[in-house]
């Protein structure tokens, strides 16, 4: 199964060619992105990392991944020992969608077309963690310092070359305080609660809109009081609140902030580094 760690080559020692020039970086740059739930982040990560070349990681997906495979064995989200354990010997990665032929002649970025597939142990977990269950079950596994601690060292793996946009709650302040670029996207949790529910709704489920209003709540509370890298905006970060906003002008303040930061062109070193 390919990852991240394995794809991205472009500080590959042996090759003269793939070291990056730029003195600033001392590897490719990392986008940070943080925000809570239905802030718009996910949507607007993938059109951003594949607006820039560069890779996505999703890593609410590999809390919702863990979060369920615990589920799935019996584990129970306080049980630290057990979760250890299972931290410790689960094989954890991410792979692109393939493309479908259709959608290669296409112009318009295509948000499916940016997303990662989510493996454990070979097994498929990209669809079957997008449950209301899952996400209430991995706001309480994710607050388990075990689990943490497994899962940022992972995504420090995955993003160690970087040219990567990286989405969840803790980058800017924990997994990468060095960040080149730190956006925190928010809107009022009425907005965050009617985008997760029209999105439910489009996948045919019944739902009260009411109700996820409450949980997007009690997710943010648990997120944001937890002990262990609760959600918070970096100092440094740039906020975004996105409440007003469509996508395409969430994705253009986006761009404005990383051009000024110089991050196009080490992209464009990218493109060189390839060819
Ligand atoms: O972004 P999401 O809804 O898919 O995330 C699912 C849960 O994972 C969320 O409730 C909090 C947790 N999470 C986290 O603690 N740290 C991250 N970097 C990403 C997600």
């Amino acid at each position: 199964m390919p990852d991240f760690s394995t794809k991205m080559n472009f500080n590959d020692k042996t090759n003269p060619k793939s070291k990056i020039q730029n003195p600033k970086f001392k590897r490719g740059p990392v986008i940070a992105i943080d925000g809570p739930a239905g802030s718009g982040k996910s949507t607007v990560s993938k059109l951003l990392a594949k607006e820039l070349g560069f890779t996505y990681i999703d890593t609410g997906a590999m809390y919702r991944a863990v979060a369920l495979r615990a589920y799935e064995l019996g584990i129970d989200s306080e049980n630290e020992g057990s979760l250890r354990d299972l931290c410790s010997k689960i094989n954890l990665c991410f792979a692109p969608l393939p493309v479908s032929p259709r959608k290669e002649g296409r112009k318009k970025q295509e948000v499916s077309d940016c997303t990662n597939k989510i493996f454990i142990d070979g097994n498929d977990y990209s669809e079957k963690i997008r449950t209301p269950f899952v996400g209430q079950l991995s706001s309480k596994v994710s607050s388990q310092k075990v689990v943490r601690d497994a899962m940022v060292r992972l995504q420090r793996l995955f993003a160690k070359k970087g040219f990567v946009v990286m989405e969840g709650r803790d980058i800017g302040t924990v997994v990468f305080p060095d960040a080149d670029v730190k956006l925190y996207l928010d809107a009022s949790p009425e907005v965050r609660g009617k985008r997760r529910y029209k999105e439910l709704k489009e996948k045919g489920e019944t739902v009260s809109l009411d109700k996820i209003i409450e949980e997007v709540r009690i997710r943010d509370q648990r997120d944001s009081t937890r002990q262990h890298a609760p959600l918070a905006m970096a100092k440094d970060a740039i906020y975004i609140d996105t409440s007003n906003m469509g996508l395409r002008e969430v994705l253009a303040v986006m761009m404005q902030v990383i051009k000024k930061e110089g991050v196009k062109e080490v992209r464009s070193q990218k493109s060189e580094v390839k060819s």
